[in-house]
Order: C-alpha cells, then structure tokens, then sequence
C-alpha cells in the first residue's frame, strides 16, 4: 500500500524543481517584463480556470468515504461554502488586474474550455478510465501541494514587485492558505482512491511515470521557458520508507 508520506514525498522534488526554476526566481525578484507577467498569468488562468469542473470530475469516479473532502472542496471552488467568491471569478480578477481587457479575458476563458474540449474528443491517454482518473487526482493534487507552500510567495511577488492589487493577487492568497489543508486532505483521497480501486504499487508507479514524464509545474506555467531550454525531469526521489 502506497503511504500518505510516499505520495507528498513524490511531490516534494518536482516542487522544488519549479521553485529553483530561473524563470520562477525570475518572477519572484522582480526581474520578469510586463509581457512575460501577462503571460505567467495567462497560463496560470488556463491551468486553473476550469478546477471545479476537474474536481466534479473526479468526484464522480469516488463513491468511498473521502468522497465528502472532494464535495467540499468543489463546493470552496464554486464559491457555494461562504468561505470566499468562485475560485475562476478571482482568476478573473488576476488577468484584469493584469491589464486583460474583456476581448482578452474571453479568449482565456476559450483556452481553458479548449483543453477540456481536446482532452475528451481524443482517445484516452490511458488504457483504464480508471487509470485516467488516477492521473488526474494525481496532476491534481500535486497542484495543491505546490500551491500550499508557493501561492503566497508568489502572489506577494506579484504584488510588490509588479504592482498588482491585493484584489488581484486574491487567487494566490486564498490558495497558499486553503491548499494546506487541501493538501492534507488530498492525501487522504489518494490512499482511499488506490484502495477503492485495489491499485498495486506496479500499477501505480505506471500511472505515475506516465503523468510526471516532465515537471507539470513547469509545463503548465512557463511553457515557454520550457520550449526554450531542455526539459527538466521529475526528480527520482527514493518514496519515503523505501
Ligand atoms: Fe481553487
Ligand atoms: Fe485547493
């Protein structure tokens, strides 16, 4: 059985990684131009804009007992829990803030609609649904693990070094603060999905190496940077009690 400490253990690397990642210390020394903050930003909306639609997804694949964590979850990111607005409205607020006008911020808003749109016309990446949804809790998670130690640095750099409102930097605010506990949670939910799902470690490790060929911190939010350079691989950490 795969531990909580072994999956938060398989994050750990390719975190750093982003972390390290010059475009990263870029950003957070004030060193970026306007042109690459928009684009940062830009892909930060297409990474996360579409979330509650991602996280109803794999609540469906979950009649267990953690079931309820995912419910929640989404319900914080739809903005149904009067702990904060919908998640996509605050990303909105960041690209405005950022100096999208409404042409623009409709065009993001086409982007994101897009990846979900290619990803479900196109043959499965994975041989399983089962292992498709595996893959995706597991993107998923690693997101809200990044974000739990990184949303606030990020935000504030933001902030003071680019000029951003603390309105627009409200995504990452309230994500360095909820992903630690989403974190948490989604280690919970890991387990439970593999023992629902009476996943081995063999199959597990397959779905893994296929999801984490490259850094999907990286992938997902200096693309370009990436294209540019050779890309970084995940770290091959040894898992925790190993
Ligand atoms: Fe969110
Ligand atoms: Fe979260």
């Amino acid at each position: 059985m795969i531990t909580a400490c072994e999956i938060q253990e398989m994050y750990r690397p390719a975190a750093v990684d982003f972390w390290r990642y010059p475009a990263t210390q870029h950003l957070v020394r004030g060193g970026l131009s306007e042109q690459e903050v928009r684009t940062f930003i830009a892909n930060v909306f297409r990474t996360h804009f579409t979330s509650p639609h991602i996280l109803a997804f794999l609540y469906s694949s979950m009649p267990s007992h953690t079931s309820g964590l995912l419910r929640n979850n989404l319900l914080e990111e739809l903005g149904l829990t009067g702990d904060g607005p919908a998640h996509p409205l605050l990303l909105l607020d960041l690209a405005e803030g950022a100096g999208f006008t409404k042409a623009e911020l409709f065009q993001l808003m086409g982007e994101s609609h897009d990846h979900i749109r290619r990803v479900c016309s196109g043959p499965l990446p994975f041989p399983t649904l089962q292992a498709f949804y595996l893959s995706v809790l597991l993107e998923t998670e690693a997101f809200e693990f990044l974000l739990s130690r990184y949303a606030g640095p990020l935000g504030a750099a933001l902030h003071t070094r680019y000029g951003l409102t603390r309105q627009a930097v409200c995504w990452f605010d309230l994500h360095a603060e909820a992903d630690i506990r989403h974190a948490e949670e989604g280690l919970q939910v890991l387990a439970d999905f593999l023992a629902f799902y009476r996943i081995g470690p063999d199959e597990f490790e397959k779905t893994r190496r296929a999801t984490f060929q490259a850094n999907v911190f990286l992938q997902r939010d200096f693309p370009e940077a990436l294209s540019a350079t050779p890309t970084p691989k995940l770290a091959e950490t040894p898992l925790c009690g190993s």
